[in-house]
């Protein structure tokens, strides 16, 4: 038996009978999620042919119109996740409301948050980008109409959040609060396989991630980091290095696995920076705890925030224990 292949179906069956008063809800959620990040997985492939068919507005060669992939990815996780019957609510980036399930389709209790297409200015240009959730448990009775409390809720009471990545094979990562699981797409079995178990990242690393451009309006104590990283490290003797994508999924998947620090702080004109609280903030906050690491917005812990309205935005700094300990140190002016 030792050769056969954990696929995520298996993987989240087998964690769910851990669970007596499971009832299974959760595995389809999953399952409706995986199902959305293959159809994006296949969009995102044929990005570079809508052009050679024709840009948004006209029609494909099937006579179907083209859509932008942010759309397009938008709408195949709304409809995976309504005909599954595991939500009675949803949150996108590409709608400014909370999104209902209509009434022709069954409603369970969960609610899922997410940005459809992450670093999507990336896609011209062939450079990876990916899909972020985050699943809260509604708190008022299930057959209530849904409440401002079901949806606001602090990133601490998710349930399960991960991302899947659209790079040089598309991988999905999540936690549901027992550690952080990595699975590769393997398109052979049409199947998400176990491929990272038990995900740690490392306590330090010596990668800094950010769109230094904007440094100049930075908190000083964040400028003078940024200076640090560009003298010899104590462990090292050599300086940290720049990593920077511009897609949070892809920038956050390599510090997981190599270790460092990602920020995107406020500045004076965006106090909150601008990356998004309930969709991408949060998602990555319980990822990195889960795998060892923190997220803070400069205050306190990211998942301490409770959210005033859907589209909030946060300042995040995450990555490795001890990188963001030291961020933290100079934000508070103790170096
Ligand atoms: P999205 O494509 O979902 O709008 O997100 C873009 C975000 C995030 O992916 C990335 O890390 C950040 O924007 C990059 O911002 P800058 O271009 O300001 O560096
Ligand atoms: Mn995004
Ligand atoms: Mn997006």
């Amino acid at each position: 038996m030792n050769n056969f292949v954990m696929t995520l179906n298996r993987f989240i069956v087998e964690s769910g009978r851990k669970y007596p008063e499971a009832t299974g809800a959760f595995t389809s959620l999953l399952a409706d999620i995986a199902l959305a990040a293959k159809v994006i997985s296949i969009q995102v492939n044929k990005a570079g042919l809508l052009d050679i068919f024709g840009g948004a507005g006209s029609e494909n060669v099937f006579g179907e119109a083209q859509q932008k992939l942010d759309v397009s990815a938008h709408e195949a996780m709304v409809k995976s996740l309504r005909f599954g019957g595991a939500c009675c609510a949803m949150v996108s980036e590409e709608d400014e409301n909370i999104i209902d399930i209509p009434e022709k389709y069954p409603k369970g209790k969960y609610i899922c948050c997410f940005d459809p297409l992450d670093g999507s200015s990336n896609i011209d240009v062939n450079v990876s980008i990916g899909t972020i959730f985050s699943i809260f448990r509604r708190v008022s009775p299930d057959n209530d109409p849904i409440t401002d409390e079901d949806i606001l809720q602090p990133g601490y009471s998710q349930v399960c959040s991960g991302y899947v990545i659209y790079g040089s094979s598309t991988m999905l990562v999540y936690t549901t609060g027992n550690g952080v699981h990595g699975f590769t797409f393997d398109p052979q079995y049409g199947s998400f396989i176990l491929s990272h178990p038990k995900m740690v990242i490392p306590r330090r690393g010596n990668i800094v991630s950010a769109n230094e451009s904007n440094s100049n309006s930075w908190h000083e104590g964040l400028q003078r980091y940024l200076k640090h990283c560009k003298e010899p490290q104590p462990k090292t003797g050599k300086p940290m290095t720049s990593r920077y994508i511009g897609s949070l999924v892809a920038d956050f998947h390599r510090n997981l696995l190599k270790g460092g620090v990602y920020l995107y702080p406020g500045d004076q004109k965006n106090p909150n920076g601008k990356l998004r609280l309930m969709y991408e903030a949060n998602p990555l906050a319980f990822l990195v705890e889960q795998a060892g690491g923190r997220a803070i917005t400069g205050k306190g812990r990211v998942m301490d925030v409770t959210p005033g309205s859907l589209h909030d935005r946060t300042p995040l700094i995450i990555g490795s224990k001890e990188n963001v300990n030291e961020v933290e140190e100079y934000l508070k002016g103790k170096r």
